[in-house]
This record gives structure tokens, C-alpha cells and sequence, in this order.
């Protein structure tokens, strides 16, 4: 756990670290994107066994193999010049831990489109480099986008994030397990993931003079509290599962953070997302969950595509509209541009005021409006043309019959409100899934 007090900067050392410089190929023209890969002695240690086993590393690609031999014959120090060289312009630089991920992919497609310029930082423990080659191929940014593979709960490996990739002027944490049954069966795993992650971050942030960040929170947090939920609706009763308290203490953490003397200058935003499902509209990228999906609309995609029987729809007995549960869809899209106002808000009002130079502010970001289990699977009928085979089963313990945001906070202070709707969800869903039948494993034609 991180407990280091503030340290003064020092310089790098590579010694027991290797830096990859890897380029992208593929989509991508070569030397057009470059990544960082950084790795503690020991995952190298692990993966020269597997290699001499017959496995391979998990991210360098040919070229970036290459690429390593030649940062290893230089004596693996080469490197940090290269991360830049262009489009640096005054382009604020975001870090965006958890970055590959599915919300966080879409989320530096709309930083890029903004301006700003970004350093994804991800363990890959739930997502694949490729997802940030599509995001370059997407934005034709590649100068603008860099990926360091390293995990948050590793504190030297994250403080060297700070110290080799440069400034930055904010930090947007998507980095986290999000699995609710899985938190069930291994809630220490989820705790210490979710929160040492973000006890090393908010630490690195300080020590490093980073004092903006943007957290994602969830709607879980509100627990059994009354509908449709507002930022100032209890939260932290009634909360059923380990992932759904990682939530809850973290935004604990950060308001007390606020509170204290250095944290009262910190621009804080903790958004509560409700149910975010869509993709990018070009097909490129998209929710690609392990095994079998947590989450309803992955699910049905996948039955869509024929990788899933049938789904099974727990419960049709609830006090609703046609008797399914009723959730607060959000187009992963809109839930990104939500990220980027939020930023704007930090950037205009913290320091504005001398008595109160820092914001932590509070926002749902939800479309407002509940649609049933029901709803969305006839609305996913109709973008890919075909019946969607289905069972009911019974209710789910935990599960709540309807939940839905109330947005006008957001509407009012962010300038934000969604825009998509349910039916550009499930065709966006559609061409993602139908494009990519096996998600960013999905052999290229
Ligand atoms: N998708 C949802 O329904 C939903 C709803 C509410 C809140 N959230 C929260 O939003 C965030 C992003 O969600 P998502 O759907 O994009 O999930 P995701 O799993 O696709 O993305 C999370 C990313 O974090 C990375 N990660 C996890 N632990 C890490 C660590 N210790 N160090 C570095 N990287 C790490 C994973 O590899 C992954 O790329 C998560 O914090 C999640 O809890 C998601």
C-alpha cells in the first residue's frame, strides 16, 4: 500500500525496468504511433520462461521486438526522446489510467478530437493494446497518444509513469475491476485492486504536482436510496456487493482528500455513471468482455452474433412497465464527451475563487430515462434485423427493479446532456459486434 511520504523527484534509473518502444502495425502506418511498454525485472523474468517455453510476450509485436533489441544494444535508455517528436503543440496532457478499456478507449477518442494529448496507462488485465491501435487509426492522432502497460497497485512502476512520460495537467482514473459477481468470489482481489490503485495514483498525482482527476464512479453507490437518484441521494446503504463498495470508499477517499489542506486545491469530479453500453459508430471499438458477459447488452450482442444460446431475462414479475428491469442507458459515446466537459469545468473553475481555490464536485452521468430488459432487446431486434432467442428465469438477489438518473446537475454545471438514444446504442452495438464477432481477437479479413 502506498504510505511513501512526498520524495523530490529523482532521475531515472532503467536498471531493473525495460522500455519498448513498440510501433503499431497493422491499420496503422508504420512509425506512426508509439507506445511504452514498461515492465518490472520480475514480469521479464516471467516472460523470458514463457518464451523459452514456447510462449510469447504479451504486447511487443514484431516490430516492437525490434524495436527492444535495439533500446537493449543501447542499453535500454534511448527511449524517452522518442515519445514526443510530434504534434506536442500546447495540447493539455491527460493520463488515463485504464485507458484500453472499453469506456476509457472511447473516452481518448473524444480527448483527441479535443485537442488534448493523452498517456493511456494500463495492466491489460481487461483489455488489449489493440483497442488503443484502433484509436490511433480512428484519429490519424498518433503523435497525440502514447500506452504504458503498468499497473496502478504497482507504486514504482506508476511513479515512473510520472517521471518519464512528462507533465499532467489532469488525470481521468477509469482503472479498475469491475466484475460484481467476481468481486463477490474474491472481494480481497477487488479491494486491494480498486483501492491501492487509487491510493498509489492519487499519491504519484501529489509527489508529481498533479492535481486534477476525474474518477469514475457508479450509480451503484446509491444503493437502495430512493429513485430517480440525485447527487445529494444517500449513498453506501444498501450497497450488495465488494465491487459496489470500492465505488463508495473511493468517492469517501476523495472527499476527504478535498478536506484536507493540499486536497482543498484539488479539482476533483467523480462522475456516477449509470448503464453505459453503445460503441464507437464506426464499428472499430467496442465492449469485449472475458468470458461470459456481466452485462446485459454484451450479452445479448453476443447471442446476436451466435456466440450465446439464448439469453436468459431474470425476472418478469417487477412493479414496471412490462414487468423486466428497468435501467438508465447511457451511449458509451456521450458518456466520453462527458469526461471531456468535465475537464473544461475543472479547468474553468478551480483556482477561480481564493477562498475556495479547489471543486469536488459530484455528477450522474445518466440519459435520465429508465428502458426495461424488455425494451432493449426488441430495440437490438431491430438493428440486427433478427429475433433474439430468450427465456425468463427469476429474479436475481441484489438486483433492483429500476434505477435512473436524475442529469439536471450535470445538464446545468457540465453544459452536458446525452444525445444518442437507445436505438444508437443498439445499432452502433450491432456493427461493433457483427464486425468483430470475437471482440479485438477477431481475425483481421
Ligand atoms: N461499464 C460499466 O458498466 C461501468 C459502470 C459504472 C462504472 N464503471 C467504471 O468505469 C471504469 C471503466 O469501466 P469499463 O467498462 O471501461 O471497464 P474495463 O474493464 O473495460 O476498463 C478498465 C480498465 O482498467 C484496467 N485496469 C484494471 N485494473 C488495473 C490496474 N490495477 N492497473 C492498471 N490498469 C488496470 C483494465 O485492464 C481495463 O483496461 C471502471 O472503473 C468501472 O468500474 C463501469
Amino acid at each position: 500500500m502506498a504510505t511513501a511520504p512526498p520524495r523530490p523527484s529523482e532521475a531515472v534509473s532503467l536498471s531493473a525496468w525495460q522500455l519498448i518502444a513498440a510501433t503499431a502495425v497493422g491499420s496503422v502506418a508504420a512509425g506512426m504511433a508509439t507506445y511504452f511498454v514498461l515492465k518490472h525485472e520480475s514480469t521479464r523474468r516471467k516472460e523470458r520462461q514463457e518464451r523459452k517455453e514456447g510462449g510469447s510476450p504479451p504486447v511487443a509485436n514484431a516490430k516492437g521486438a525490434a524495436a527492444a533489441a535495439t533500446g537493449a544494444a543501447a542499453g535500454g535508455s534511448s527511449l524517452a526522446p522518442i515519445a514526443y517528436t510530434e504534434g506536442l503543440g500546447p495540447a493539455k496532457h491527460i493520463l488515463v489510467t485504464g485507458g484500453a478499456g472499453f469506456i476509457g478507449s472511447h473516452t481518448v477518442v473524444e480527448l483527441l478530437e479535443a485537442g488534448y494529448r493523452v498517456t493511456v496507462v494500463d495492466s491489460l488485465v481487461n483489455a488489449s493494446a489493440e483497442s488503443i491501435k484502433r484509436v490511433i487509426a480512428l484519429t490519424k492522432k498518433a503523435g497525440m497518444v502514447s500506452l504504458i502497460v503498468a499497473d496502478l497497485c504497482d507504486e514504482d512502476a506508476l511513479d515512473r509513469v510520472f517521471k518519464t512520460a512528462g507533465h499532467f495537467d489532469a488525470c481521468i482514473h477509469f482503472a479498475g475491476l469491475k466484475a460484481v459477481g467476481e468481486s463477490v468470489a474474491k472481494p480481497v482481489l477487488y479491494y486491494n485492486n480498486n483501492l491501492v490503485g487509487t491510493f498509489n495514483l492519487i499519491d504519484a498525482m501529489r509527489r508529481h504536482g498533479c492535481s486534477n482527476l476525474v474518477f469514475s464512479s457508479s450509480a451503484t453507490v446509491y444503493g437502495n436510496a430512493e429513485i430517480p437518484y440525485t447527487e445529494g441521494s444517500k449513498t453506501g446503504s444498501g450497497v450488495t456487493n465488494p465491487y459496489g463498495r470500492t465505488k463508495y470508499f473511493i468517492e469517501e477517499v476523495l472527499q476527504d482528500v478535498a478536506r484536507t489542506e493540499w486536497g482543498s486545491k484539488w479539482g476533483i469530479c467523480i462522475l456516477r455513471y449509470f448503464n453505459p453500453v453503445g460503441a464507437h459508430a464506426s464499428g472499430q471499438l467496442g465492449e469485449d468482455p472475458n468470458g461470459i458477459p456481466n452485462n446485459l447488452m454484451p450479452y445479448i450482442a453476443q447471442v446476436c452474433v451466435g456466440r450465446r444460446e439464448k439469453l436468459t431475462v431474470f425476472g418478469d414479475d417487477y412493479d414496471t412497465a412490462d414487468g423486466t428491469g428497468e435501467r438508465d442507458y447511457i451511449h458509451v459515446v456521450d458518456l466520453a464527451k462527458g469526461h471531456v466537459a468535465s475537464l473544461r469545468y475543472l479547468e474553468s473553475h478551480v483556482g477561480t475563487d481564493a477562498k475556495a481555490p479547489g471543486v469536488c464536485e459530484v455528477f450522474n452521468l445518466g440519459s435520465g430515462k429508465p428502458t426495461s430488459v424488455l425494451q432493449l432487446v426488441k430495440a437490438m431486434e431491430v438493428a440486427c434485423g433478427k429475433p433474439i432467442p430468450r427465456e425468463f428465469g427469476a429474479r436475481r438477489a441484489g438486483d433492483l427493479p429500476c434505477f435512473y438518473a436524475d442529469t439536471g446537475k450535470a445538464a446545468e454545471l457540465l453544459g452536458w446532456r446525452t444525445e444518442l438514444s437507445v436505438a444508437d446504442m443498439c445499432a452502433d452495438t450491432w456493427r461493433w459486434q457483427s464486425k468483430n464477432p470475437q471482440g479485438f481477437a477477431t481475425p483481421k479479413e
